[in-house]
């Protein structure tokens, strides 16, 4: 399959591309977009074949459900079977945005996108073209993140390019993705509101509109939100963690051999610009200190180094605060040691 490339201002997406789009959605095919968050690959979520081209071109497992992305409310409440009412009082204050609601699955929706499962996880995203395409094409648009199964996101065309050229129909390139990283997922099924995945949306901003959030899945429950799977979102590039700042010699000293190539991302650094210094051996990204800033460059900054054919990334870890959580549990992730 030849994958088509089409560039898309993200502020004023050109009509006429989103149609040309939205009709490769409609007929079944597959249609990388960028959301605010990152960039997702798109199907229909009301067609099973086009579903199941999602996890083909992926090589996702099938017990792993996928977003189901929407214009509005309405559209949400058309895929679900019911509509809790944290489901509204979340969504009336985060959508459009980096939140996704696991809610009732509706009758209409097929097994593909839920594996199976009695609910259904549901997003209104901010970004314009993300939002137009899924107007244009009058469905609800079914997108995991746009990478190869376990592979890092991307927050780049090209990043989708790298994994996914000649495997699916078209990539609308809007250039970066503002955000970085993956929505926050809260399932409210079951009475109380459970935080699945942190991200953008922190616990306090949750807690501010519903009360009290549970962290992490039910006790006893396998596996509820699959994509929690430890080793995820992970560079080619070996991922070690350091818990407190040591000095570039120190690190130097510690790492095994003395002809490896080293990655670094610091958030201690001598110098206030971001940005990305070679040095010897260690390839440093200074990267932002504020937690917002730091979640948009994450994965960009990970490509870049996976690029970069070093033997092993480290990475500064921020402090253990709810500001931080989502680019701990990615970091953690990234070197296999997320929570399962
Ligand atoms: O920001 C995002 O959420 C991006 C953009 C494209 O919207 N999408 C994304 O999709 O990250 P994906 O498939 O990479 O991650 C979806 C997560 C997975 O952890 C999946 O297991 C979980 O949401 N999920 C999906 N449906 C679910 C459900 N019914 N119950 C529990 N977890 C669910
Ligand atoms: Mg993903």
């Amino acid at each position: 399959m030849n994958t088509i490339v089409l560039t898309v201002d993200p502020r004023a997406p050109d009509p006429a591309v989103i149609r040309r789009a939205a009709g490769v959605l409609r007929a079944g095919g597959l249609v990388a977009l960028p959301t605010e968050t990152v960039y997702g690959l798109g199907a229909n979520a009301l067609d099973p074949a086009a579903v199941a081209r999602i996890f083909a071109a992926k090589g996702r497992p099938a017990a792993n459900p996928v977003i189901v992305h929407v214009a509005d409310v309405a559209q949400a409440r058309a895929v679900a079977a019911g509509w809790p009412d944290v489901a509204a009082e979340l969504t009336a204050r985060f959508w459009p945005g980096p939140l996704t609601v696991v809610v009732p699955r509706g009758a209409g929706v097929p097994d593909a996108v839920t594996a199976g499962g009695p609910t259904v996880a549901v997003r209104c995203p901010a970004h314009p073209v993300a939002r137009d395409l899924i107007r244009a094409a009058g469905v609800p648009v079914a997108a995991p993140s746009a990478n190869r199964s376990t592979e890092l996101s991307p927050t780049r065309a090209e990043h989708v390019l790298k994994g996914l050229d000649g495997r699916i129909d078209l990539v609308l390139d809007g250039g970066p993705c503002p955000g970085g990283i993956e929505s926050t997922v809260v399932d409210v099924t079951g009475g109380v509101v459970r935080l699945l995945r942190p991200g953008l949306v922190t616990v306090p901003m949750l807690e501010a509109v519903v009360g009290r959030v549970e962290v992490g899945a039910a006790a006893g429950s396998v596996a509820r939100s699959p994509g929690l799977m430890a080793k995820h979102y992970s560079p080619r590039t070996p991922v070690r963690l350091l818990e407190t700042h040591v000095q570039p010699e120190a690190l130097l000293r510690e790492d095994d051999d003395a002809n490896r190539l080293i990655g670094w991302l610091l958030l201690e650094y001598v110098g206030d610009e971001p940005g990305t210094q070679r040095t010897g051996r260690i390839t440093g990204v200074r990267m932002p200190r504020d937690p917002v800033a730091y979640a948009a460059r994450l994965y960009d900054a990970l490509h870049e180094l996976d690029r970069s054919h070093l033997d092993v990334i480290y990475a500064d870890l921020p402090p253990d605060t709810p500001e931080w959580a989502a680019v701990r549990d990615r970091l953690l992730r990234a070197a296999g040691r997320g929570e399962a």
